[in-house]
């Protein structure tokens, strides 16, 4: 267990503990306020809250250092109630940082099937801010942005999540395919150390010192072909998805049960849906190794008036090749590829705390 959980801080003292880490992640605290020491891969455990807004910057390399010092400094001023996270893309490596980069952080390549738009893609530092209403995200967006010079802003989306819950340790929402998401993902409670292994980059890996216990976050902007999707009866879309709209499995295995599929021929889930190709459920094949935290997106009509509009993909893993890029790999060729359009995104690595004093200036 970690020191900063034990017990309950006072924001103000955690924050101008000298020589500490301060602010980069908020954990709900006894006193019902955050405690700002929580490291950030612990906080991205807690179930999410219905609104996230994402903003990818590149910053000036030349003013690094003034920029996470205010960075800092500026989150620390936002109301104790907004979760804020930040990553850092392969792009701030590649401009000369003077710390190792994380071994396995690169530039997302693009999949079989994306459209990467250079508009939405990539970017120095990810900053995500969620909060349970969506003008307390925006503000706190703006007001931490504004106070912070020495950057560009690069891409922007807001996220939310529908019927934002938590069941059985796993937090659900009801994405805009009518599905509801977040069973398969690893249970938060009882099983915390099975997914800390799952998501935090661990001592023992090859990973520079300051890596340790950070992870690996993938964003992937997907847009949703909706009047297509709509125009399909349920039952096609269940046996595209895998799972009936309310998770149950569709030989009526409860939702959160994870035993094998029986049909070994796909008769009754097929080998194409999505669910079964992301987890096969066979001794050959590792369950997935990541923690998925997704939201929605809206953003009206594109430049060709279509809907843009869909899933704001998210997951975290200690391990990239073996957590996203294992079930991606897996997905090519899935029913649901026809519906869906990767658009953005990027890879970024989310330090375990933003403390650019301690490997920053080295
Ligand atoms: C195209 C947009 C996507 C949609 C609409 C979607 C939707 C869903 C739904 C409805 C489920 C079943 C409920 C659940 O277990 O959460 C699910 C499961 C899952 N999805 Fe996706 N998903 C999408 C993209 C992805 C991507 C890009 C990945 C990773 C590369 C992924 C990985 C998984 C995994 C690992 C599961 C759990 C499978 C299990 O253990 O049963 N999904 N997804």
């Amino acid at each position: 267990m970690p020191e900063i959980l034990n017990g309950p801080l006072s924001r103000r003292k955690a924050l101008t503990t000298a020589g500490t880490v301060v602010g980069s992640a908020l954990l709900p605290s006894s006193s019902g306020g955050y405690s700002p020491r929580a490291p950030q891969p612990i906080l991205l455990m807690s179930p999410p809250p219905r609104y996230a807004i994402f903003t990818a910057i590149d910053i000036d390399i030349g003013s690094a250092t003034p920029f996470f010092r205010r960075l800092r400094t500026s989150m620390l001023m936002l109301p104790a109630s907004v979760e804020i996270t930040i990553g850092f893309g392969a792009s701030l490596f590649d401009k000369g940082v003077p710390f190792q980069r994380p071994r396995q952080l690169r530039q997302m390549p693009s999949f079989p099937g994306d459209l990467l738009h250079p508009d939405f893609t990539h970017g120095d530092v990810l900053i995500q801010i969620c909060a349970a209403a969506t003008e307390e995200a925006q503000s706190a967006t703006h007001d931490l942005l504004s106070q912070t010079p020495h950057h560009r802003a690069r891409w922007s989306v807001h996220g939310f999540r529908m019927d934002n819950r938590e069941e059985n340790g796993r937090a659900l929402t009801r994405n805009l395919f009518g599905f509801t998401e977040g069973y398969g993902n690893p249970e938060r409670e009882g099983s915390q150390r099975a997914l800390r292994e799952m998501i935090e980059v661990p001592d023992t890996a090859r990973e520079p010192v300051w890596a340790r216990a950070g992870t690996y976050q993938v964003v992937r902007l997907i847009r949703l072909a909706q009047a297509l999707w709509d125009a399909d009866p349920v039952n096609v879309q269940e046996k595209i998805i895998g799972r009936r709209r309310d998770g149950t499995r569709l030989d009526g295995t409860a939702p959160f049960a994870n035993t094998p599929f029986g049909d070994a021929d796909g008769s009754t889930t097929p080998l194409d849906s999505h669910v079964r190709r992301a987890n096969p459920r066979l001794p050959e094949i590792e369950p997935p190794r990541l923690f998925r935290r997704s939201f929605s997106y809206s953003r009206g009509r594109d430049a060709f008036g279509n809907l843009d509009e869909g899933l704001l993909f998210v997951c975290y893993q200690a391990d990239l090749t073996r957590g996203f890029e294992a079930v991606q790999r897996r997905l090519a060729g899935e029913a649901l590829g026809r519906y869906t359009l990767t658009t953005g995104g990027g890879y970024f690595f989310v330090p375990a705390q933003l403390d650019p004093d301690r490997y920053w200036d080295r």
